[in-house]
This record gives C-alpha cells, sequence and structure tokens, in this order.
C-alpha cells in the first residue's frame, strides 16, 4: 500500500504522493550519448592504483532544459568509471558531503569484508570511508552502487551508480574491440517531472530509460565491430533488448566477465544489475544507416548513426573466449534458500525472516563449495545476488540455463514460482556479507536480504 510505504523511515526524504508534476514529455534523440568519464587516480604505486571519490549533491544535465539535482559520485549523474587491472589493487577513498550517512559497494566485486560495504557500515556524514579492492578476479564489468541499509533504493535512484572495470592479460590478448570502440553504457528508467526534477515514487511507471544518463540518444559509430558493456542500473526494471533490423547479437560476457565462447543470442536480457557485454558489427552498414536499440516494453532506447569513418578493423571474436570454468556440480554443501509473500502483503522474507543486520543467517565454511537452491512461493519474480563470490548457475527450473546464462554470474532472475540452483565456492576472505533481491524496493523496503558468515 502506497500509504504504508510512504511510513517507511527510507522515503522521508525523497518526494511522494501529492508531489507529483506531470512526466517530462521528451523529444527522443535530441542529444548524443556521452561516453563515460574515467576515474583518475591521485597515485599509483608498483601494485595500486589510489582514488578519491567525494559523494555530493550535484546537478546534471539530463534532459534539454533546465538541470536535475541528484547525488553523485564525483558530480556526474553517473560515477566516474574505474579502470582496473586483475591482480593490481585500487584503494578508493569515499568522503561524504551529504548531509546524511552512505555506504559503498563495489557489486560483483571479490572483495574482503571490511571493504564491501555491508549495509550498516556507514560513511557518515562529512565522514570518509577507504575501500580496498584487491581485483584478484577475472577482468569483468563491475559496478559501484549505493548500500545504506533501506536507503539503497532512493540513492541508486538519485545517481550513486558508477561502473568499475576489470581487465586482465589473458582478454587483452583476444583482440577484441577495445579503446574508443569499447564503450560501457549504463541502462536505467526514471521519472522526470516536467521541470526535469528526478521523481522517486517506486508506485508509478518509471517511463524514462536513460542510457549513459541521457534519454533515448544516439550514438555515432564507424562501419566495424564494437564492444559495448551494458549494465542494467534500474532499480528493478528488467530490459529486453533487440536491434531494430531484427538481426542477432553476439554476447561475450556476462556478470563475471568472458562467456565459455560467443553466443548469438536475439535479445539481451539484464535485470537489474545484471551486465551484459555484445559485440555488435556494423560493418555491413551503408553510411548514414540508423539502427535502433529497442526494449520490449518502452521501445526506442538508442539509436546508432553509422555516419563515422575509420581504419581497418583488426578486431575478432574469437570462437574461445573464457581460459576455462570450473566444472559443474562440484559441491560440498547444499542450502535452501526460500522467497516467499508475508500474508498481510509487506515483506518478502528469505527463509521466513526480514532483513536483520545483527542475526545470521546463513554460515559458510571457509574452503567450500556450495550449491544453492533457490525457490520462490511467493508468486512474484525477483533476482537474486550474492555478494563475494561469483557463481555458476546449475538450472533453472531444472532445466539448463540459457547460453548467455552459463558464464560466471553474481545475480540471477528468480522467475515467479520457480527453482533456481546456483554454485559457488567460498576460497577466501572470511566475514560477514549479504545476499539479496535486487529489485531494490525489495531490498530497502520488504526486507528482502540475509546475512551470511563466512569462517
Ligand atoms: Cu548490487 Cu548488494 O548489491
Ligand atoms: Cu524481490
Amino acid at each position: 500500500d502506497p500509504a504504508d510505504m510512504a511510513q517507511m523511515p527510507g522515503m522521508s526524504m525523497v518526494p511522494i504522493k501529492g508531489t507529483v508534476r506531470p512526466a517530462a514529455v521528451l523529444t527522443p534523440f535530441t542529444d548524443a550519448m556521452p561516453r563515460l568519464a574515467d576515474a583518475v587516480p591521485t597515485a599509483t604505486t608498483a601494485d595500486a592504483d589510489y582514488y578519491t571519490i567525494n559523494v555530493q549533491q550535484s546537478t546534471a544535465a539530463i534532459a534539454p532544459g533546465a538541470l536535475t539535482s541528484i547525488l553523485s559520485y564525483g558530480g556526474g549523474f553517473i560515477g566516474p568509471t574505474i579502470r582496473a587491472t586483475r591482480n593490481r589493487r585500487v584503494v578508493a577513498k569515499f568522503t561524504n558531503s551529504l548531509t546524511e550517512s552512505v555506504v559503498v559497494h563495489l557489486h560483483g566485486g571479490h572483495t574482503p569484508a571490511a571493504s564491501d560495504g555491508f549495509p550498516t557500515d556507514e560513511i557518515v556524514a562529512g565522514g570518509t570511508k577507504v575501500n580496498t579492492y584487491p581485483n584478484t578476479q577475472r577482468a569483468a564489468t563491475l559496478w559501484y552502487h549505493d548500500h545504506l541499509h533501506m536507503m539503497e533504493a532512493p540513492h541508486v535512484y538519485q545517481g550513486l551508480h558508477g561502473m568499475y572495470i576489470i581487465r586482465d592479460p589473458w582478454e587483452d590478448g583476444l583482440r577484441l574491440p577495445s579503446g574508443r570502440y569499447d564503450v560501457p553504457i549504463l541502462l536505467r528508467d526514471a521519472y522526470l517531472n516536467d521541470d526535469n526534477s528526478l521523481l522517486y515514487d517506486p508506485f508509478l511507471d518509471w517511463t524514462v530509460v536513460l542510457a549513459n544518463g541521457k534519454p533515448r540518444p544516439y550514438f555515432p559509430v564507424a562501419p566495424r565491430k564494437y564492444r559495448f558493456r551494458f549494465l542494467n542500473g534500474s532499480n528493478h526494471r528488467a530490459f529486453s533488448l533487440t536491434l531494430s533490423d531484427g538481426r542477432p547479437v553476439v554476447q561475450i560476457a556476462s556478470d563475471g566477465g568472458l562467456l565459455a565462447a560467443p553466443v548469438s543470442t536475439a535479445s539481451i536480457e539484464i535485470s537489474s544489475a545484471e551486465r551484459a557485454e555484445v559485440v555488435i558489427d556494423f560493418s555491413g552498414c551503408a553510411h548514414g544507416t540508423q539502427l535502433f536499440l529497442q526494449d520490449a516494453t518502452l521501445g526506442q532506447v538508442l539509436r546508432f548513426d553509422v555516419t563515422e569513418s575509420c581504419g581497418a578493423d583488426l578486431s575478432q571474436v574469437p570462437a574461445q573466449l573464457a581460459a576455462s570454468l570450473p566444472p559443474l556440480p562440484a559441491a560440498n554443501r547444499t542450502r535452501s534458500i526460500e522467497l516467499s509473500l508475508t500474508p498481510d502483503g509487506n515483506y518478502f522474507p528469505i527463509n521466513g525472516q526480514i532483513f536483520d543486520p545483527d542475526r545470521v543467517d546463513s554460515r559458510i565454511a571457509l574452503g567450500s563449495t556450495e550449491i544453492w537452491t533457490i525457490t520462490d512461493v511467493s508468486g512474484w519474480e525477483h533476482n537474486f545476488h550474492l555478494h563475494l563470490v561469483q557463481f555458476r548457475i546449475l538450472d533453472v527450473n531444472g532445466l539448463a540455463p540459457d547460453p548467455t546464462q552459463r558464464g560466471w554470474k553474481d545475480t540471477v532472475v528468480i522467475p515467479k514460482n520457480g527453482v533456481v540452483r546456483i554454485q559457488a565456492s567460498f576460497t577466501d576472505y572470511p566475514g560477514k556479507y549479504v545476499y539479496h533481491c535486487h529489485l531494490l524496493e525489495h531490498a530497502s523496503y520488504t526486507g528482502m536480504m540475509a546475512t551470511m558468515v563466512v569462517a
């Protein structure tokens, strides 16, 4: 019930019922899609890069006309992209210039607990925290975002999101499209009032889709192959993306990095927080061709304009991508996770409990490999995100996962009334972490989060 939700502590800071203005009517394809800015290290040593990122209020030019007030990492609507290299540390100092607490989590990161961003590990107003990311994991597209207890949803919505890209020598050696032909794209939805202010109301349909912070932009491309790293940064919307000429796209990576082999797929399916990396080849397109990326629900999202020129395209998509993937199944313990709905319809408990950051829900032996059977009995679709590890999907409703879902994952859709089995190895970094539904309103307001202690 909207009235009930408005009473929840997290909701007091955002405009809610009674302040809804008409949604902005936006003319599509007026702006180019920006390329995300990279974070610039403040210092660099033999084995680490140091960054300072200020969490602050800011404004952004999202739609033509008035600026939009936002919460920001470093000033922009999307935080600066942190570029990391496998086995080289990133030491990120976050300063909080807001008048409220924040928590920073690196989604998909294999991170020691002290730097993971547990929901009560607050950086208070005016405070500072240094997170160390060891990057002892394969090349992958990750992202960082807010994780403050019961406030993830409004914080991320208002702009506390940024990308984090790990490279490694194996991937560099594949000669995938790189440099300016490797383009991270954060897609997310929003509700913009007609004065361009961002309205956070979970009960409205957010129908503005932003690509790198712009509503339905165009993006000039050259007639050659591009690598696009798509992140669904929406609070709860899933995207199903196709190209307007009906051709398949080649997916090369998912949440945790490269797939074993490229997969030709008719659509790019990404629920909240998931990543899909694809290669699109524009080489057959005549100069001036316009190709739309379109979502099954929201329609056109982005227009590729084949108007640039380029030299010879020496990039390739090799038939083998990942160096290796672990054997399946290989587990020494199983665990059941049940997603339900309370009879009053207000909470989605996990194994019968709503989130209590002080309680331990799952105890996991350091060094173990576990198979988790995640079952929805709530009658809703959710998605499930596990901190600390990348996992493999064994099956979905008893069937082998889609080929695009057979690599490393940290977030997986749990179909309504469905069952998904995943396998994860807890090899290092003991401590307390969370797992939760990544539909952020479920995580923030309906208790859909739990704790695990690895020891
Ligand atoms: Cu993307 Cu627990 O978060
Ligand atoms: Cu959920």
